[in-house]
């Protein structure tokens, strides 16, 4: 199967979240399965230095008023469509907004180019690669299955993957004429939203399936309070919509290797973990006692309820415990964690910005890595955690809920246990999570057991990449 896959960020390249990894580790996952992927990406400048020159396969003097071509290359293993429009993508700043953080006002048309020329390379214009499928994830690649669904494409099977509902590339109903779509597009049926355009809806009504990365998030997106406005679509598409859990690239996570760590360790060799405890310890002037150290590694947004920590970091130390964060985000959120790092010292360290390499040291280093999210599709960091001995602690929704099997008396009993699950996300339940880390930290069988458990959990691609393999096989045999 030759699959196209489109996305606006690819691990190691370029990355604000999860998504990065999943398009990363993919097609490395799909390969075993007969599946050769080809990702489009737009070419940022990190995206190019890493590309080099590339083949150029396509050109174009005007894509959207621009002039852009399609250079392919391999980087990293990964073969590569670099969609190179200098005016669009060779910016200082974010993937999606300047250095203050602040939108680009054009992401309509940079990500309306993207899309474009995704449905144009499923139409065959690379002459000698056109795709038996087009998979896209999220808003951004999401206007592929609309381009492709009103042109030359229309008989190529298309699958959306929603990773996060919260972002839907919504914007006015103005920017309609230059989306250069054909006037029945604009309808209930199609880019319209409310009386706006809405990206991902586009793609959700044009897609012949729909994929979500957990199964427990593939049902809540179907209830008013998680659908954020698109519950009803999604709920009239159910028969076309799958939960499919995300795995991990258990090369870049692995404890027994990881060059990011000052002692590598494996489940039947856990002492050694203390010399990365120590490490983290050190980096951040912590005291080196026995209390348990949290690790917070995240985006600081509402999403993630690190609200609800801020004020229950004086608990968490006045129990013994440490407390290490590494994130950005909203500044009130990044100020009150440097505070709290201010009024404990040696009990709290943090790091405001993005440091892939000290996440790793979290991860091997930190006893519990907190995770309240109040809504979270799959989540990586507590799969990672699980892969380290970090015990999740984590809110009982989304992916979250799929991963982690909370200690209570049966599963500890069962030596089944590996994290704890809390509901609802709410200050009083997160104290009451806190509570019960610390009591458990303190009994070392018990906590080894969890540690161990947890390690042993297999969340590699293997299931899932099968899953994705089935579906494609699936969406190829019905459209012919
Ligand atoms: P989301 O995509 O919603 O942010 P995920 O848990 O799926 O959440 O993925 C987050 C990814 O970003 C993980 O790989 C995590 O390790 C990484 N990450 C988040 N914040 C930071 C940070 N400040 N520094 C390094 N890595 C981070
Ligand atoms: C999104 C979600 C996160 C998920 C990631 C990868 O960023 O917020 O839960 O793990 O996508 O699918």
């Amino acid at each position: 199967i030759k699959l196209l896959s489109v996305a606006s960020e690819i691990y190691p390249l370029v990355k604000t979240g999860g998504l990065a990894d999943v398009v990363g580790a993919l097609p490395g996952a799909l390969a075993p399965h007969g599946v050769e992927t080809r990702t489009l990406v737009p070419g940022y400048p990190a995206v190019l230095a890493r590309l080099g020159k590339g083949r150029r396969l396509a050109r174009y003097t005007d894509l959207f008023g621009e002039s852009a071509s399609v250079l392919a290359g391999e980087v990293e293993g990964l073969s590569l469509l670099v969609l190179d429009a200098p005016a669009f993508f060779q910016r200082d700043g974010g993937l999606y907004g300047d250095a203050s953080g602040q939108d680009w006002s054009d992401n309509w048309r940079r990500f309306a180019a993207l899309s474009r020329v995704g449905a144009d390379i499923a139409a065959g214009t690379l002459k000698d690669w056109r795709p038996d499928i087009v998979h896209v994830h999220d808003w951004q690649a999401a206007m592929t299955p609309a381009y492709m669904r009103y042109g030359a494409a229309a008989g190529v099977p298309r699958l959306v993957t929603i990773h996060n509902l919260a972002f839907q590339g919504r914007f006015g109903a103005e920017i309609f004429p230059a989306l250069d779509l054909p006037p029945e597009a604009w309808g209930m049926d199609g880019v319209e939203y409310y009386g706006g355009i809405g990206f991902l809806k586009a793609g959700l009504v044009s897609a012949d399936a729909i994929t979500t990365v957990s199964p427990t998030y593939a049902q809540e997106i179907r209830s008013p309070m998680n659908g954020m406005g698109l519950d009803g679509l999604i709920n009239g598409r159910v028969d076309r919509l799958h939960g499919i859990l995300n795995g991990i690239d258990t090369q870049v996570w692995n404890p027994a290797t990881d060059p990011l760590l000052p002692k590598s360790y494996q489940a039947r060799s856990l002492a050694a973990r203390s010399a990365n405890r120590r490490a983290l310890e050190r980096r951040f002037g912590l005291d080196a006692d026995a209390g348990p150290i949290f690790v917070i590694i995240s985006r600081l947004t509402w999403q993630k309820g690190l609200d609800l920590m801020v004020d229950t970091i004086d608990h968490l130390v006045g129990l013994g415990g440490k407390l290490v964060v590494l994130g950005s985000g909203d500044a009130p959120l990044e100020g009150a964690f440097l505070s709290a790092a201010e009024r404990h010292r040696g009990r709290v360290g943090v790091q405001i910005g993005y440091d892939e390499p000290l996440s790793h040291l979290m991860q091997a280093g930190g006893d519990a890595i907190l995770i309240p999210s109040r809504f979270e599709p799959c989540g990586l960091t507590q799969l990672y955690a699980l892969r380290y001995g970090c015990v999740p602690v984590v809110a009982r929704v989304g992916g979250l809920a799929d991963t982690v099997i909370d200690a209570n008396e049966a599963a500890i009993a069962a030596g089944a246990a590996t994290g704890i699950v809390f509901a609802p996300a709410d200050p009083l339940a997160l104290h009451g999570a806190i509570n019960r880390v610390v009591q458990l930290h303190g009994d070392a069988p018990v906590w080894l057991a969890m540690q161990r458990a947890g390690m042993r959990a297999d969340f590699s691609w293997g299931n899932s990449a099968a899953r994705y393999a089935a579906l494609y096989a699936r969406l190829i045999a019905e459209a012919v």
